[in-house]
């Protein structure tokens, strides 16, 4: 008998948390291009400096006053924002990678809280909101739910900047190519323990053109290998009714 639809959704989003917080102490080895993550010289150079290129453009971006990051993981991304924010609150729900991103931060004008993203609800309103590497683990059918949650944690005239993957990297990703419209892949950690997690490669003019159809002007941009990202606001005329969001 098969699951339904909202326990199978329910189960992956659950998946998905135990998945990173096991994989906590060696999530930055795949960021830092160690061990098994490590892609030859011409790779990781390409990698990197992409990396720093997207750095570049939350710098010109200026991501001031009351910042909101979701996702926050060990902190990869949070110590960037601590350059130009007056206070961030940081939510994940993995207290293990909470942990990390302390440790690494050190800074107390971060506020980290613990929560599963999909039920959490902001207690105040922010000028600023980022999520790195985040995106392309929203389910499908939460798409619009979570730009939803988004679109709720802004103050008037308030931004988002997000950043994520723009192709496949690994063989189990690449495999699934042929079934696009499969969104689950097998992780391991390594221990070898699996996990199977949604990851969607979103194409970027489709998704901003999806995201304009949910009432945002966001720019969607990508560097020349490995990155997608993407910044702006919700558009002062709202939610285009006559768009369709698949
Ligand atoms: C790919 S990592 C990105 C971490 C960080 N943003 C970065 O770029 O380094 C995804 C993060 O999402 C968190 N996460 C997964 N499911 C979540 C959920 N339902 N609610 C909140 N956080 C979740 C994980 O614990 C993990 O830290």
């Amino acid at each position: 008998m098969s699951e339904p639809p909202d326990a199978a959704d329910a189960r992956i989003v659950e998946q998905q948390i135990s998945y990173y917080r096991a994989r906590a102490p060696e999530y930055d080895e795949w960021f830092f291009r160690h061990g098994r993550h490590d892609r030859g010289i011409e790779w990781n150079r390409a990698w990197f400096s992409e990396v720093e290129e997207v750095r570049e453009e939350l710098s010109r971006f200026h991501p001031a006053g009351e910042v909101l990051e979701l996702a926050c993981g060990t902190g990869l991304w949070t110590e960037q924002l601590a350059r130009y924010a007056d206070h961030i609150t940081a939510v994940d729900a993995s207290p293990e990678v909470l942990k990390l991103n302390r440790d690494r931060l050190r800074d107390e004008r971060v506020r980290f809280v613990r929560a599963d993203m999909f039920g959490w609800r902001p207690d105040v309103a922010y000028d600023v909101v980022f999520f790195g590497f985040w995106l392309s683990h929203v389910p499908p059918e939460r798409f619009e739910e979570f730009w939803g949650l988004v679109g709720s944690t802004l103050k008037p005239g308030g931004r988002v900047f997000f950043v994520d993957s723009l192709r496949a990297e690994t063989p189990a990703e690449k495999n699934r190519r042929s079934a696009p419209e499969d969104h689950m892949i097998l992780r391991k950690l390594n221990d070898g323990r699996e996990f199977r997690i949604v990851k969607v490669f979103h194409d970027p003019e489709e998704l901003s053109s999806r995201l304009h159809g949910l009432g945002w002007n966001v720019r969607v941009c990508t560097t020349e290998n490995h990155l997608l990202y993407g910044f702006g606001e919700p558009s002062p005329r709202g939610r285009d009714s006559t768009a369709t969001s698949s």
